[in-house]
């Protein structure tokens, strides 16, 4: 993962290298650090931990126009400040930061290092030193840098300053997400244009093996081979407002209340006049000409896309398989004959599923993204995308873009299913109406999670989150809700599947969250809760309103059943929200996690 920004223009760099970074710290927080480039050459400060110890630590006499920044989510090497970048080369001339991963690494180092002494453990210094080596083999810094990306195999976006150059930028390209920002007189470069919105809105992309020289006034883009390439900028529509906490303490917080908010946002993006559903014509073709949908996702959009299949086979009528990204690229199953691609990723950056979209696109079925960063490789590689509208999603767990995705995914099968000429049983818009109020509701009842979730997680080491159907799928987010941000082991489970080996776990005391919200397994469900109570566990059951019985702990307000998943999703994030609160952890910046996972 990790987050790289650079800055050339008019201003002191320091300053925006580091709001830069801050903005960036989703990507990975192992480590960060920055190197201006100034009169007296290059100086350079690093850190192990947040963003915030480097900012205490940055000397205030670090002054310069020129500068790069890095934080990392480390993959080769320990987070450790000698681990962090940048990183010089050996003669200090050069000076990199990097995302991604190096395969070919050891290679590189036993083919042209072996003489050079290597000071870190990383991936990157290698590429510093091959730097160094090919400068001194071609005694010009464009042709060095071109012929060492053209040495490396692997993922990555890389920024390069130069001790003896006060005016350029080098950066290059593969497989990791990088973009130009084009100001008045300045340039960045970013990870993503989050980091750098306030500076500006225009951007340029860069594409895979491809290289950039970069000055205040001036991006030259070229080939590995040297040939130049002319690009047109996009505009990123971001309010620098949205990336804002306001008077929350948490983003995460922030993020589950605006949930009603992205749900009012998809409609009204996707809703045409004649209440008819604004989706490119081409989707539904491509999509209803398929035989068989296979979405490829992970971790909560894994998650989303499991709700998905349900959506898009019992109101499209199309077979639907769900796939872990990292998982089928390596263990392909057998493809239908007209499989229609459907990736599904909040940041769109993911390697695991571009991986395989890059693999699909090969074999030359359509494909499409879902997704809440419509510029993102993913989304720009696709053939078609759906964007999510859920505003910047800064937490890295995920809320609202898993309740937008259910959403969109509910409004793509809907389309389908009208352009099919099939009866869809419900109003979709005012089903849709009554589920933004339902979760507005569960937002106003947060002292009763906050009282739950401190009966029921203060003092245990693990917890299980049952459902069966629908309600299985969203079991398995409320339980990875609760593990990555409170660190208390949770699984999500089938409630039938429990007594198969599971049911062994269950202690006295052991928390087991049930969600009671699909009427055909209504009594097996409540059974499955009778069978842990009879072991000893403290039974917390979410009904929905019209299924509830005396008894249950919480109710969540009636919707259509089908779209409860958007609705009961809600107190399982708030009781993972304080529980990880009580429990003292960072609830937005999880331990060993990053926001946008770009290594595979
Ligand atoms: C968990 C979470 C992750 C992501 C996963 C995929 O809260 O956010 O599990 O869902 O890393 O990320 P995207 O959706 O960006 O592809």
């Amino acid at each position: 993962m990790c987050g790289i920004v650079g800055y050339v223009g008019q201003n002191n760099a320091k300053d925006i290298l580091l709001e830069g970074l801050k903005r960036l710290e989703y990507r990975g927080y192992d480590s960060a650090g920055i190197a201006i480039r100034n009169a007296d050459g290059i100086q350079m400060t690093k850190v192990k931990g947040r963003v915030a110890e480097l900012e205490n630590r940055l000397q205030p006499n670090m002054v310069g126009t020129l500068g790069i920044g890095h934080t990392r989510w480390a993959t080769h090497g320990e987070p450790s400040i000698i681990n962090a970048h940048p990183h010089f080369s050996q003669n200090g001339r050069f000076c990199m930061v990097h995302n991604g991963v190096i395969e070919n690494y050891s290679q590189l180092k036993n083919e042209y290092l072996s003489g050079t002494s290597l000071i870190s453990k990383t991936d990157t210094e290698i590429i510093v030193q091959l730097m160094e080596k090919m400068y001194e083999k071609l005694n010009d810094v464009e042709e060095a840098f071109r012929e060492t990306m053209r040495l490396l195999n692997g993922s990555y976006a890389i920024a390069m300053i130069d001790a003896e150059d006060m005016s350029n930028l080098y950066v290059s390209k593969n497989k990791s997400p990088l973009l130009i920002g084009v100001g008045d007189g300045f340039h960045v470069v970013t990870s993503d244009a989050i980091a750098t919105i306030k500076e500006t809105n225009r951007y340029v992309d860069i594409q895979d093996k491809e290289i950039a020289f970069i000055s205040s006034d001036r991006v030259a883009i070229k080939k590995l081979n040297g040939e130049s390439i002319e690009r047109t900028g996009f505009e990123v529509e971001l309010d620098s407002s949205e990336i804002e906490k306001g008077s929350y303490a948490h983003y995460m917080l922030k993020e589950i209340d605006e949930q009603p908010i992205v749900i009012r946002r998809i409609l009204e993006k996707y809703q045409g006049e004649n209440e008819d559903i604004l989706i490119d014509p081409n989707i539904r073709i491509g999509m209803n000409q398929a035989d068989r949908i296979y979405i490829i996702a992970a971790g909560t959009s894994y998650h989303a896309g499991l709700v998905g299949k349900g959506y898009l086979e019992k109101l499209a009528g199309i077979p639907t398989e769900v796939h872990i990204a990292s998982e089928f690229n390596y263990n392909m199953p057998l493809l239908s004959e007209n499989p229609f691609f459907l990736f599904i990723s909040q940041s769109g950056e993911t390697a695991d599923s571009r991986a395989v979209l890059v693999q699909i696109k090969r074999m030359g079925f359509p494909t499409m993204t879902i997704t809440n960063v419509p510029g993102s490789t993913l989304s720009r590689e696709a053939d078609f995308t759906l964007p999510l509208y859920a505003g910047p999603e800064i937490a890295v767990a995920s809320t609202k873009a898993y309740t937008a995705q259910l959403a969109v995914l509910a409004l793509l099968a809907a389309d389908i299913a009208i352009y099919k000429g099939l009866k869809l049983d419900f109003n979709f818009k005012q089903e849709m109406a009554i589920v933004a109020n339902a979760i507005e509701t569960l937002c106003d009842q947060k002292d009763r999670f906050r009282e739950l979730s401190q009966e029921y997680f203060t003092n245990t080491r693990n917890a299980f989150f049952i459902g069966r159907s629908a309600d299985y799928y969203v079991a398995m987010e409320g339980a990875l809700k609760l593990k990555e941000i409170s660190y208390i082991q949770a699984e999500g489970f089938a409630g039938g599947e429990l007594k198969h080996g599971t049911i062994a776990l269950i202690e006295d005391g052991t928390p087991v969250i049930a969600l009671v919200t699909q009427n055909n397994v209504d009594g097996l469900i409540r059974g499955n809760v009778q069978e842990v109570v009879a072991r000893g566990a403290h039974p917390m059951v979410i009904s929905i309103e019209g299924q509830e019985e005396k008894g249950d702990t919480c109710t969540i307000p009636a919707v259509h059943e089908i779209l409860s998943p958007l609705v009961s999703v809600v107190p399982l994030q708030l009781l993972a929200y304080y529980a990880a609160l009580q429990r003292n952890c960072d609830v937005d910046k999880p331990r060993n996690l990053a926001k946008s996972v770009t290594v595979e």
